[in-house]
């Protein structure tokens, strides 16, 4: 069905490896960690079996995209959109970054890993924050890869986040509406302090954003897998970085002079 995408891959993982040396390696990696309900479903488990076995492959994943040389990881753990699923769902879901946290953060530490998290953190429950601080506290001093948890974060929310941010210092007169331009609404974003990422990457079947980092993507290489995320393994991974590899980003010019596009 999905052949004639070339830019989908049904799981087969590539062998060639790409390394830091060919300067393909993307720096900011995001991923829509999609499919647990269906990989839980088809083995005749509850959806939040799918959930629960995801937190292994966020380790796992963290720690290959260290090895690789990404450094920065983008997971999108919770959408704005996902408070429309069972209570009992949403409740299971709100209470997984304490429990990853909890089996995980000592060993994030001891790998250098800096957790950082983004989006509207209103309705995260007391016990989900107080483990999201400790960990962002924790580890804000590392200088190892940064893992980016996107939590209860929408795309939309993000961008009308920074337009009111905008619009009152505009109210204030500390800026003019003239000096509004791309670099200060990205400054204004939830994490301002992060380049845009290279290269997104959505498991589990599905070919669309679903909210995710809309403005940031606007120039991020797509790839697109149909394992579900809790089957997503290091050589997916592996795999994506290497198409990753040999995609030629022209952000709307033309290719050097002297190579065969020209
Ligand atoms: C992704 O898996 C996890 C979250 C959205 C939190 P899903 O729960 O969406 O799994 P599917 O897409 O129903 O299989
Ligand atoms: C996107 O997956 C959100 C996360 C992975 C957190 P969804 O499963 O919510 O997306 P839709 O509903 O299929 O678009
Ligand atoms: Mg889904």
């Amino acid at each position: 069905m999905y052949d004639k995408f070339p830019f989908f891959n049904k799981g087969k993982a590539i062998q060639n490896e790409p390394t830091a040396e060919t300067g393909k390696i993307p720096q900011h990696v995001a991923i829509i960690m999609d499919g647990n309900g269906r990989w839980a479903q088809k083995r005749g488990l509850p959806r939040i079996a799918g959930h629960r076995e995801a937190m292994k492959t966020i380790k796992r994943i963290t720690y290959e995209a260290q090895h690789l040389g990404v450094k920065v990881l983008t997971l999108y753990a919770f959408s704005t959109e996902n408070w429309k699923r069972p209570k009992s769902e949403v409740d299971f879901l709100m209470r997984l970054p304490e429990q990853f946290l909890h089996s995980y953060l000592a060993e994030l530490i001891e790998r250098n890993v800096q957790v950082r998290v983004m989006g509207d953190m209103s309705r995260i429950p007391e016990n989900t924050m107080r483990a999201v601080r400790q960990a962002i506290d924790r580890t804000k001093s590392n200088s190892g890869l940064i893992l980016n948890f996107a939590l209860n974060y929408g795309g939309h929310a993000e961008i009308i986040h920074a337009v009111r941010t905008i619009a009152r210092k505009v109210q204030e007169k500390r800026i003019a509406p003239e000096s509004i331009d791309e670099q200060l609404l990205a400054n204004n974003l939830l994490s301002p302090s992060l380049p845009d990422p290279d290269l997104l990457i959505r498991t589990g079947g599905e070919i669309r954003l679903s909210n995710f980092m809309l403005w940031q993507l606007a120039y991020t290489e797509l790839y697109f897998t149909e394992v579900f995320w809790p089957d997503f393994k290091e050589e997916d991974l592996k795999s994506a970085v290497y198409e990753f590899s040999r995609r030629q980003r022209r952000y709307g010019g033309i290719k050097d002079k002297g190579s065969e596009n020209k």
